[in-house]
């Protein structure tokens, strides 16, 4: 068994059993921080301290979002999978309303992180820049049977871009791709 950290959450592999655990991060620190970084306007404003408490939780300044951001992404995962079934998405089975979640196990792709995203960004005619954040990184995604899967799906960008593009990434990406020898083919086109 490992112990992975993400952004949001914190997941332990099970890689003989098939699955991933995937639990909510609910850091105490970043509220702090959000109330003490840069927002010290906000302590002695009392009407500015209270707006941070009605912003929603999908507001990134928001205490709620700091709070349980974790959760949501569990909750979101295993709802979209459920929903839709994208052959693109690493199953999510299971969700204790998002405080416990079981994932398919999948093994990280090894992918350098340019010829990932070239490749992504040029299946997807430059749509996955809309969620660059979760598209750039190769330890979002394993290859099962060298048809690329997501692991971290649950932020509603980049739902967006999945119930768009989904199917075309596993059908077209190519395990293989290199984008150095893509730039030297578009060199050797240009000179013709
Ligand atoms: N299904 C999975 N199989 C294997 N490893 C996984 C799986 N899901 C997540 N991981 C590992 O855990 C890390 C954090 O999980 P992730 O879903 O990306 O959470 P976060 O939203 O916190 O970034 C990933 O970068 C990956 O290394
Ligand atoms: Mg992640």
């Amino acid at each position: 068994m490992k112990i992975k950290k993400g952004n949001n959450r914190i997941v332990f592999t099970f890689p003989f059993l098939g699955i991933v655990i995937k639990f909510p991060i609910i850091n105490l620190f970043r509220v702090f921080k959000t109330v003490f970084t840069g927002r010290v306007e906000g302590i002695r404003n009392k009407k500015l301290f209270k707006r941070y408490f009605e912003w929603s939780v999908h507001d990134p300044n928001s205490f709620k979002y700091a709070l349980f951001r974790g959760l949501l992404a569990n909750w979101s995962e295993f709802r979209f999978y459920r929903n839709t079934k994208n052959p693109f998405l690493t199953p999510t089975y299971f969700s204790l309303l998002g405080f416990v979640n079981i994932q398919k196990h999948g093994r990280e792709c090894q992918l350098l992180q340019a010829d990932l995203w070239c490749q992504l960004f040029a299946l997807t005619g430059g749509k996955v820049f809309d969620d660059a954040h979760h598209f750039s990184e190769p330890h979002n995604f394993c290859l099962q049977k060298d048809k690329l899967q997501i692991f971290d799906y649950g932020s509603s960008r980049t739902h967006k871009v999945i119930l768009e593009y989904g199917e075309k990434i596993v059908e077209n990406f190519n395990a293989s791709y290199c984008w150095e020898e893509e730039k030297k083919k578009i060199k050797e086109l240009e000179k013709i």
